[in-house]
């Protein structure tokens, strides 16, 4: 753990102009300076820096935050790592803080795994390398040109069908098999210890900073099951794991996309070919822990699944997580009955690269598979693919993207805008949709209570005004949940740094794009008379305030007094006319 006063001594001594142009070309403009966004693809600069504040906030994508925030981002670094790797560059000295005892031993433990992996990583490696009963095994990588440099780069190895061979090894280098155990790497019966992986050539699963974290082995032959993972363990949880990730980064980064693959060999098969920024997953299905881990690398993404049913349905289920995360998504398609190895052992990587090129928006990959399925012969059919489509038609961000594949949809339907929106109308949202407008809503903004946050940040007078108005009258939501953490902020710390710090206290992005979104843009509210400003936030606030008291006026006169409901309504008309009162006394 590093102590609080290292990360703000860290902090300040750190410009955030500097660290960002480190990655991205700025331009002085205004208050503030501007670039392209290194977080989403685009082609006018809406990423904006405001050095007063310490903080920079994309109007594209909402990403924001300080120049942690912006390290951890692109360096996809956790927090504690940004602050060393910035500490490291300013010079300042981190003395950790000393570990709890149960800290201590989560940590000796996670040594004594991490030792284990190692171990066992060398000792397969060598079985393939150097031992008579590696044979069988160098034969088969040999056929499936996975020697030599290949070999080495993935670290395969092979667990001979002795069965004991590993248990001997970890033995003799003091390792106890009680920790080997949870690592689904030897088991126990009642004749004594014996290796879990017996006749499998080793793939090691290998964390993004190339740590051994869990194994795979494959069958050298047609038998089943083809592999055997390793189980869940301190070390290992699939569902947040890419493999090979840890080779792919530095031209994930060059290429800015990532390439999806679902097999080991189909990875190694690209890596032979020279084509690095590729992923697999471990055997899963895509989860949103791995598409954060893609958006946090790259701009944009492809997936390479099998051109079989079981690879449409994989690819039109990662297209739906990836339009959750914004991240745009192409398929890659190979002939029929090709996956990339099979692939790129008949063809050079060229033809590979025109495939990729042709890569079509994952959308149209699947408005096209569903057109292949069902033809749209028959009104029937017709609405069976309306409302196929419309659930995911809702999540495209984008609206020039929607309204582009609005036109499409009903060209290749023969249907007439009307009738689809019509459709769209009846259908209910689900609630992951309306999480998504929620969060459309939010990063369009209430500009009544932005305008009242920004004027409480620029202005100690405003702030004083808000603590005695109190902060629940002015604003909601998400918004009163910032207004309470800058307020707290402000009265425990004045300097100016202090909102730029507030932002890696704040788990829900939604709120941090707030608070980066208000601090980049507060110039606007240099030089101002903050008192008139407010007044017209306040007025605005109680405006939208007294509506419902309207309305429950209305609904009041038609209600029979005795009833229950009256009494009921009344009681909540009341307390708004409180509150209102006290937003005007
Ligand atoms: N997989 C698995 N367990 C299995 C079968 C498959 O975990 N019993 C996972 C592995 O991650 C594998 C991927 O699914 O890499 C794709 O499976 P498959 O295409 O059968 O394996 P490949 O690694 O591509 O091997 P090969 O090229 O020899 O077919
Ligand atoms: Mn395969």
């Amino acid at each position: 753990m590093i102590p609080e006063d290292k990360v703000r001594e860290v902090a300040e001594r750190l410009s955030i102009v500097e660290v960002v142009s480190e990655y991205v070309p700025l331009r002085r403009a205004g208050a503030n300076f501007t670039g392209l966004c290194p977080f989403h693809a685009e082609k006018t600069p809406s990423f904006n820096v405001n050095p007063a504040r310490e903080i920079f906030h994309c109007f594209g994508c909402g990403a924001g935050g300080n120049a942690f925030s912006f390290i951890m981002r692109i360096e996809g670094l956790s927090f504690p790592e940004a602050v060393k790797l910035m500490a490291r560059k300013t010079g300042v000295e981190i003395e950790e803080r000393q570990l709890t005892p149960v800290e201590k031993q989560a940590q000796s433990e996670r040594q004594t795994f991490q030792r284990i992996n190692d171990l066992a990583a060398g000792f397969y490696r060598s079985v393939l390398e150097q031992r008579p009963e590696g044979a069988m095994a160098r034969a088969y990588l040999e056929k499936r040109a996975a020697i030599g440099e290949i070999a080495e780069a993935y670290r395969l190895g092979f667990a001979s069908d002795r069965g004991d061979g590993l248990v001997q090894h970890l033995k003799s280098n003091g390792m106890a098999l009680e920790s080997a155990l949870k690592l689904g790497l030897v088991r126990k019966s009642e004749r004594g210890w014996y290796d879990q992986f017996r006749n499998r050539l080793m793939f090691p699963i290998r964390d993004a900073k190339g740590a051994v974290i869990a194994f795979a082995g494959r069958v050298l032959d047609a038998s089943l099951p083809k592999y055997i993972n390793s189980p869940e363990s301190p070390l290992y949880h699939k569902s947040s794991v890419l493999f090979g990730l840890d080779m792919a980064l530095p031209s994930i980064r060059t290429e800015n996309s990532v390439i999806i693959v679902e097999g080991y060999f189909d990875h190694l098969a690209l890596f032979r070919a020279g084509i690095r920024n590729v992923v697999a997953t471990c055997g899963t299905a895509l989860t949103t822990t791995h598409t954060g881990l893609i958006k946090r690398h790259a701009a944009r993404v492809y997936t390479l699944f099998d051109s079989d049913a079981a690879g449409r349905k994989a690819t039109i289920r990662s297209m739906e997580l990836f339009m959750e995360q914004r991240l745009p998504a192409y398929v890659i398609t190979l002939p029929a009955g090709d996956d990339p190895d099979s692939f790129l052992a008949n063809n050079p990587v060229e033809v590979f690269r025109t495939c990729q090129e042709k890569a079509r928006p994952a959308f149209e990959f699947f408005i096209r598979s569903l057109l292949a399925q069902t033809p749209p012969d028959s009104v029937d059919s017709k609405v069976r693919i309306i409302d196929e489509l419309l659930p995911r038609f809702k999540k495209i961000a984008d609206p020039v993207e929607r309204d582009l594949y609005e036109k499409e949809i009903c060209r290749l339907l023969g249907i007439t805008v009307h009738a689809f929106r019509k459709r769209m109308g009846g259908m209910n949202l689900t609630d992951r949709d309306t999480r998504i407008e929620q969060k459309q809503a939010l990063q369009k903004g209430d500009p009544v209570q932005e305008t009242l946050l920004a004027l409480i940040c620029g202005y100690p007078e405003a702030r004083d005004e808000a603590l005695r108005t109190g902060s629940e009258n002015l604003f909601d939501g998400d918004y009163l949940e910032l207004a309470r953490l800058v307020l707290d902020t402000l009265a425990n710390n004045d300097d100016t740094q202090a909102l730029s710090r507030l932002s890696d206290r704040i788990e829900a992005p939604g709120v941090r794009s707030l608070l980066s979104r208000m601090l980049v843009s507060d110039a606007r509210m240099a030089d101002i008379d903050w008192r008139s400003a407010f007044d017209s936030c306040l007025r605005s606030r109680e405006k939208l305030a007294i509506q419902p008291i309207r309305d429950m006026a209305t609904q009041l006169a038609v209600l029979d007094p005795d009833s229950p409901e009256y009494t009921a309504l009344l009681k909540k008309a009341d307390a708004l006319r409180t509150r209102k009162s006290k937003i005007q006394p």
